[in-house]
C-alpha cells in the first residue's frame, strides 16, 4: 500500500501530545532532571553540591567548562565588564512604554543591546547584563534614577547594591547567590526549549534568550513565585491556612508553587532554597506562616488529587526566600531570568553545534 503522509504521525494520546510529554528533543551535557526520584544533577554534580557552596559565576563555570570554557575568576571579570557595556542600553528602557512591567522593560533593554563587535562573546554579553537590566527597570519603575554597575564586585553583590544604591548584608548576597545557583538550568523547560527553537533557525544569542524570557514570563512557569506570595498574604495565619486552601481546591484553582511536568516527588530545588531560610534573620513571621501553607497544601493536594502526585517546586521557596532578603515580588520573575541565562545560552551553545532546524509535524484533523 503506497505509504499516505499521516501514516507517518505517532499516535500520542491527545494531551500528552499537546504538552510533548515524554518526548525526548534534544541531548544535553548540560543538565539531568530526574523526576521519578527527585534528583536534578549540573553537568556531573548534584545541585545540593553547588547552591549555597558556591557563588553563581563559580557555579556558570563549572556549567559552561565545555562549551564556553573560562576559569570562574575570568569569567567573574567578563562578566563585570558585560555589565559596564549593558548599562549603555538604559536609555532605551528609559525610552519605553510607562505600562511595561519590569520584566518587559528589561526584554526591551536585552533586545536594543548589541552583543557582537567587541571582545565579549555572546553568552557574556546577554547573561551579564541581565543584572544590570534588572535593576535599572526596577529603579524606572520606582521612578528613581538607575545606578551604575561596579565591574569588581561578584553578580548578587552588584545587584543588590544597583537595586538599593547600598552596600548589602553578606547574608543577603549570599542567599541571592544561592537562588541564582539553585535555577542555574533545569532540562527541556519550556523557556529553555523556546531558546533551542530559536537557536536552530541560526537566530543569535540574544534573539534566542529574548525568546526564552518571553516563555518565562507564564504563570505555569517563571511567573509562578509573586502568586505564592500573594496567596501567603492572602492567607495571612498559620490557623487560616487549611480552610483557605480547601475552597481554592474547590473552586478548580491550582495552587502556585506546587505541581510539576517532571517530578514526581518533591522538587529538590525547594529543599536547597528552604535550607537557605536557616541562614536568614528568624524573627519573620512568613517563615511560620509557609511552613504551615506547605503542610496545608500537600494534605489537601494528596486527597484532592490522590491518583497525581503533587508536590513542592523551586517556586514556593523561592517567594519565601526572596521576600525575606527585601526582594520585591515584581522582581521574582526577573531574577529567575538572571539566573537561568547562563542556562538558556548553554543550551544555545549546545543547539548551535547541532546546526539542525527544530521543525516537528502536526497531525491534521480539520475539514
Ligand atoms: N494545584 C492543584 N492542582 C494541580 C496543580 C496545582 N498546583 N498542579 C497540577 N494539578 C492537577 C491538575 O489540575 C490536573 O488535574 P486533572 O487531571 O484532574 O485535570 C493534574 O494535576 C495534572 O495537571 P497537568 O496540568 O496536566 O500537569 P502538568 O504536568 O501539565 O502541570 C504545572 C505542571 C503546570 C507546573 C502544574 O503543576 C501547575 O499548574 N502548577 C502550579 C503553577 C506552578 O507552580 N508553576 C511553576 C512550576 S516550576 C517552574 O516552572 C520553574
Amino acid at each position: 500500500r503506497p505509504l499516505k503522509h499521516n501514516d507517518l504521525h505517532h499516535n500520542l494520546a491527545p494531551a500528552k501530545a499537546a504538552g510533548l510529554e515524554d518526548i525526548t528533543a534534544a541531548e544535553t551535557t548540560l543538565s539531568d532532571v530526574d523526576g521519578l526520584n527527585g534528583n536534578l544533577v549540573l553537568r556531573g554534580m548534584r545541585i545540593e553540591d553547588l547552591a549555597g557552596k558556591l557563588p553563581f559565576e563559580n557555579a556558570v563555570a563549572h556549567l559552561w567548562q565545555e562549551l564556553i570554557p573560562l576559569p570562574a575568576p575570568t569569567l567573574r571579570h567578563a562578566f563585570g565588564q558585560a555589565r559596564l557595556r549593558a548599562f549603555s542600553a538604559v536609555d532605551s528602557m528609559l525610552a519605553a512604554d510607562e505600562s511595561l512591567s519590569i520584566f518587559e522593560r528589561m526584554r526591551v533593554g536585552l533586545s536594543a543591546m548589541t552583543i557582537t563587535g567587541d571582545d565579549l562573546s555572546p553568552p557574556i554579553h546577554v547573561s551579564g547584563a541581565l543584572p544590570v537590566l534588572l535593576a535599572s527597570a526596577y529603579r524606572i519603575d520606582q521612578r528613581q534614577d538607575p545606578i551604575a554597575p561596579n565591574a569588581d564586585l561578584g553578580t548578587a553583590h552588584d545587584m543588590l547594591r544597583m537595586l538599593f544604591d547600598g552596600p548589602p548584608a553578606d547574608y543577603k548576597i549570599a542567599t541571592l547567590d544561592r537562588y541564582l545557583v539553585t535555577i542555574l538550568d533545569h532540562g527541556l523547560n519550556a523557556s529553555t526549549f523556546t531558546a533551542r527553537v530559536i537557536a536552530s533557525t541560526q537566530a543569535d544569542m540574544r534573539d534566542s534568550v529574548v525568546g526564552a524570557m518571553s516563555a518565562l514570563k507564564g504563570p505555569l512557569h517563571g511567573g509562578a513565585p509573586g502568586p505564592v506570595l500573594d496567596m501567603l498574604d492572602d492567607i495571612g495565619t498559620a490557623d487560616n491556612a487549611e480552610a483557605w486552601i480547601e475552597t481554592e481546591l474547590g473552586k478548580g484553582a491550582r495552587l502556585m508553587g506546587f505541581g510539576h511536568r517532571v517530578y514526581r516527588t518533591r522538587d529538590p530545588r525547594a529543599d536547597v532554597l528552604k535550607a537557605g531560610l536557616a541562614q536568614l534573620p528568624q524573627d519573620n513571621p512568613k517563615l511560620v506562616l509557609a511552613e504551615a501553607v506547605e503542610q496545608a497544601a500537600l494534605k489537601a493536594l494528596a486527597k484532592a488529587k490522590p491518583d497525581r502526585p503533587l508536590d513542592t517546586n523551586v517556586e514556593f521557596y523561592t517567594a519565601v526566600l526572596l521576600d525575606a532578603i527585601g526582594i520585591d515580588r515584581r522582581l521574582f520573575t526577573p531574577l529567575f531570568a538572571v539566573g537561568r541565562a547562563p542556562g538558556w545560552c548553554a543550551h544555545v551553545a549546545e543547539q548551535q553545534k547541532y546546526g539542525k532546524l527544530i521543525r516537528p509535524a502536526s497531525r491534521y484533523v480539520g475539514p
